[in-house]
């Protein structure tokens, strides 16, 4: 499995400019799929995100094959942005029976792969905390006397346990089903799981980011309201999403603008 970040302790994580106090610059993106033939692809619509965004999230589905040539690509593409770099693997980026490896490479060129796992970060004088999962299909049907599931536990416990101002959430599976609209229902059970929406109300964070629903919606929220949104690249069209997160005005009244939404196709 790949690496785990407990956490990266604010005094030694890097400081970087917000836009107004208590908020976060979240730029993210999930299902860029990479081959080898597309090395480079990304570059233009990645350069220069450090002057929108304070930390770039990488939802899943990062490579098409799951090789460490594509892996490779991959890494090219977010070396030096000047800004902290998070991810979470996707099911295709597992198809080569080489997660490990993937998740490796990425490692190796400064991204943080989360898997059931957190960290927390400063962004100026904002503690950021982001816990990611890969995360699992099942569908969102109720059944009664379910037992949860260990995998999903150990994401509500990594939520639940950052210490921050700004929390977030990422799986690559999409955890409610507001984001999949667009998608035929019978797809439903491959796409995501309430067992992650259900980890994800219970520690309330502020945004939870996900891929994998290619032909879902960008817009959603959880059961309990948390906003959701599907930045797989089929989905937003562009290089990236930026979202302002945090710095509520009123107790309790979550805030998420979207910052972007220029298309570099
Ligand atoms: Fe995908
Ligand atoms: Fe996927």
């Amino acid at each position: 499995m790949p690496d785990t970040h407990a956490s990266v302790s604010p005094a030694k994580a890097a400081t970087w400019t917000t836009v107004r106090s208590g908020r976060v610059r979240v730029a993210a993106v999930g299902d860029l799929h990479m081959t080898i033939d597309q090395a480079g692809r990304f570059g233009p619509s990645f350069r220069g995100v450090h002057e929108r965004a304070d930390v770039l999230l990488l939802a899943g589905d990062l490579t098409q094959n799951g090789t460490p040539a594509e892996a490779q690509c991959v890494a090219s593409e977010v070396t030096g942005l000047g800004l902290p770099v998070i991810a979470v693997l996707g099911n295709h980026d597992h198809l080569s029976g080489a997660g490990a490896t993937v998740a490796a490479i990425l490692q190796n060129a400064g991204v943080h792969v989360l898997d059931e796992t957190g960290m927390v970060l400063m962004c100026g004088g904002t503690r950021l905390g982001v816990a990611g999962i890969m995360g699992f299909g099942g569908g969102f049907a109720v059944v009664p006397g379910r037992r949860s599931d260990e995998r999903a536990e150990r994401f509500a416990d990594a939520l639940a346990r950052l210490d921050c101002d700004v929390r977030v959430a990422m799986t690559h599976y999409a955890p409610a089903t507001g984001t999949l609209a667009g998608e035929p229902a019978r797809l439903y059970s491959v796409l995501g799981s309430s067992s992650l929406g259900e980890a994800i109300d219970a520690a309330r964070p502020d945004l939870a980011i996900h891929g994998h629903a290619h032909h879902g919606c960008e817009h959603g929220t959880t059961p309990a309201g948390v906003p959701v949104r599907n930045v797989a690249y089929p989905v937003i069209r562009q290089g990236l999403r930026v979202y302002e997160v945090g710095g509520s005005s009123l107790a309790g009244t979550r805030q998420i603008q979207t910052v972007t939404a220029r298309c570099r196709r």
